[in-house]
């Protein structure tokens, strides 16, 4: 049987190792952590990550020394200087000024400060004052409550919630730019591992890239308070290898699919109907038809995206029909009305939608 301090100090000791070794997993973005925390800021898979990665290990350094001083002697006062039994109670002797401490107490934080603010500046140049390579892509993306609108200009493309973009390597770099609007109130675009925050805000442009180094899907959301449904106010960026970008690019601007399954074009063509004669196409729009609605997210394209309602739910026709009939059910308080249509014209509805490929 180990004695109980013993088993205390043994405890504690493991438990030390435990964070240390999580802390080193977190901050070499290489450990368990990373890979399955998708959001993890401390592995960064762009320039404009890193840059920000490798500023934040300084100031983490430098404020976990001086927190690591301060509680050190704050603990060895507490412990070497506690009352004992028998000890004098009465005031000791006051000591008032020393000339080599307070110069030691100004001298050293005002070097630290001058260190972080000529290194915040310089993080600052390196992110804002990126050049722009003649292969970068152009982005607008659009903070709406509570989903995004990407437009592609030179290419003519317009998507929602799914941001697509090719990878950049450095010998062929193709970053991309976007430029941040808002058409309500103030959003903020955070992909933890590609970029830092930078905020969306009504009558002003912001501007901010990414230039990813590996292909795959990344997680973002929303990071400014932007009304009841921020929480899933969600981004996803799929990074493409240059050949699979341009690809999706090709099947973004062909027209909308037509139903080639005879046996089921005639519900197809109804639902169509429906939806060219109901409220659905004064917020949506689909290419090549009366639809044009701006208020919503573009639908020429619908079923090319893996999920819906910004990253609420897997983009299925079951959910489709959910999400028309009772979208608060999904996304409380979300401004898509429902549409209480009767079992035959939703049914008919969701097969015209699911052919938007
Ligand atoms: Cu948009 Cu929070």
């Amino acid at each position: 049987m180990i004695p109980t301090r013993k088993r205390t100090r043994l405890v504690l000791r493991l438990g030390l190792a435990l964070l240390v070794i999580l802390a080193a997993a977190a901050l070499t973005g290489t450990g368990p952590v990373s890979a399955r925390v998708p959001t993890n800021v401390f592995a960064p898979e762009s320039t404009h990550a890193w840059v920000i990665y490798k500023y934040t290990l300084l100031v983490l350094a430098i404020t976990g020394a001086i927190f690591v001083v301060v509680a050190g002697l704050l603990a060895y006062a507490i412990v070497r200087f506690r009352q004992r039994k028998g000890d004098d109670t009465t005031e000791p002797p006051q000591v008032y000024g020393s000339e080599q401490v307070e110069i030691a107490w100004t001298v050293i934080p005002v070097i630290i400060v001058i260190v972080l603010v000529l290194t915040t500046a310089r993080t600052i140049h390196e992110i804002q004052d990126a050049p722009r390579p003649p292969g970068s892509l152009e982005v607008t993306a659009i903070g709406r409550q509570w989903w995004w609108e990407f437009r592609y200009p030179s290419l003519g493309i317009v998507t929602a919630n799914e941001l697509h973009i090719p990878v950049s390597d450095r010998a062929n770099p193709t970053p991309t730019f976007l430029r941040l609007l808002s058409a309500d109130v103030a959003h903020s675009f955070w992909v933890p591992r590609l970029a830092g925050k930078t905020d969306l805000i009504p009558n002003r442009v912001n501007q901010m890239w990414m230039d990813p180094s590996q292909p795959g899907l990344y997680l973002g959301q929303c990071a400014e308070y932007c009304g009841t449904q921020h929480a899933k106010m969600l981004l996803r960026v799929y990074v493409h290898k240059r050949e699979d970008f341009d690809r999706w690019v090709a099947e973004q601007k062909a027209p909308a699919a037509v139903a080639a399954d005879v046996a089921i074009a005639s519900e197809v063509a109804s639902g169509k109907r429906i939806f060219e004669t109901t409220a659905c196409l004064n917020c949506h729009a689909v290419a090549g038809t009366v639809a044009n609605g701006r208020f919503g997210p573009d639908l020429t394209h619908l079923m090319s995206r893996d999920t819906l309602a910004s990253g609420a739910v897997k983009n299925t026709a079951e959910n489709l029909k959910l999400w028309i009939q009772e979208p608060d059910a999904l996304k409380p308080g979300s401004l898509m009305p429902p549409m209480h249509l009767e079992d035959r014209e939703l049914n008919a509805l969701v097969s015209y939608l699911v052919t938007l490929k």
